[in-house]
């Protein structure tokens, strides 16, 4: 098993090579580079994060680890190629696709994200699960974010590969992503190993607000103290730096990312209509049971000062409630 490991490590390697190659060198890739330049990726950053391109030959990289002997079932099981369906041999998997190379905390290649530069499904092709690439413990970037990680002890979480690389050169260069929005615990162990503090900064949309609010409990679970960046109008952090350039993203997103607590009040926020006085009240309700389970007496009183300035109730009364509420939850646990 730890030969095959090592015979799949370095045909990922030689893998991630031909695809730079490729990009870089061939006719072949002009146009992946075009692509690339187009999203506003250049040669130096594709090069710092390895990018590449699999050409749409059926046959590029089987030839290649047939040529060096690399063993192809051995490949196949390895996510590398796949299977002919009439079992005459192998095919690529990666064909026609932009390649992210996803490397362990080592900076070894283990896998490959790879995307259409058309429409087309599936958008992201990922290398399966294998015996060198776990996607529930892998975070991308990891490697290359990590000094700047312990140093900081911050990590700032992402959903996708450009949001890692527009973000690096934007120069939040302590950035990883999830790969999708799928947070694992194991992740979150991870992330605690390096950092205490983590700002979740998922895509605007709703689907990633939703998974940022999931996060909240994983990465707190495993001790993290936890921030989200909102970025307005539905927009990705890639899409934000396109739209508002680098320096906006890290003012306006990244340095004012909320507290955990404070997200969850925005978030629930939106199901109350707030003009009318009983939906108001169930909201404040609500809010006074977020703030009751916080552990710090400073960040309650925060909490309850913040909500009763803006409705303009008394500081007291919020107050008792709160205790009422915490008295409550005491006798029930
Ligand atoms: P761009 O369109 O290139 O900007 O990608 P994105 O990162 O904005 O895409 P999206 O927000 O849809 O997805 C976030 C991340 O989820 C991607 O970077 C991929 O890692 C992953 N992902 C997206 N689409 C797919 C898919 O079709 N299949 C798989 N396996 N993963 C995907
Ligand atoms: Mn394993
Ligand atoms: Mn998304
Ligand atoms: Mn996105
Ligand atoms: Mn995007």
């Amino acid at each position: 098993e730890s030969k095959e490991r090592a015979k799949l490590l370095e045909a990922y390697e030689l893998a991630d090579k031909l695809y730079q190659y490729i990009l870089h060198n061939t006719e072949q890739g002009k146009a992946a580079k075009q692509y690339l330049m187009g999203r506003g990726i250049t040669g130096k950053l594709m090069e710092t994060f390895g990018i590449g391109y699999a050409p749409s030959r059926w046959d590029t990289l089987v030839n290649l680890l047939d040529k060096k002997q690399f063993p192809l079932p051995l490949m196949e099981q390895g996510g590398l190629i796949s299977a002919k369906q009439d079992g005459t041999g192998y095919v690529d998997k990666f064909r026609d696709r932009v390649m992210f190379p996803i490397r362990d905390w080592k900076g070894q290649t283990i896998a490959f994200g790879g995307r259409l530069m058309g429409d087309g499904q599936p958008k992201y092709l990922n290398s399966p699960e294998s015996m060198l690439f776990h996607k529930s413990r892998t975070l991308y970037n990891l490697h290359a974010s990590r000094p700047q990680i312990r140093k900081m002890q911050e990590i700032v979480l992402f959903e996708g590969y450009m949001d890692v690389i527009r973000s690096w050169d934007a120069g939040v260069t302590n950035g990883v992503a999830t790969m999708g929005t799928a947070l694992t615990p194991e992740h979150a162990e991870a992330i605690r190993r390096l950092a205490e503090r983590v700002t979740v900064a998922y895509d605007g949309d709703n689907a990633g607000q939703s998974a940022a609010y999931k996060s909240i409990p994983l990465l707190e679970n495993a001790g993290c103290q936890v921030k989200i960046a909102v970025i307005p109008g539905g927009m990705d952090p890639d899409e934000y730096i396109a739209n508002h350039g680098s320096e906006r993203f890290v003012r306006e997103v990244i340095e004012t990312a909320v507290p955990s607590i404070k997200y969850k009040l925005l978030y629930f926020r939106k199901n109350y209509r707030m003009q009318e006085d009983g939906e108001r009240l169930r909201y404040i309700q609500q809010a006074l049971r977020l703030i009751a389970g916080l552990t710090s007496p400073i960040e309650r009183e925060h909490y309850v000062k913040d909500l009763t300035s803006e409705f303009r109730y008394s500081y007291d009364s919020a107050m008792q409630t709160l205790n009422e509420i915490r008295l409550q939850t005491e006798k029930n646990s």
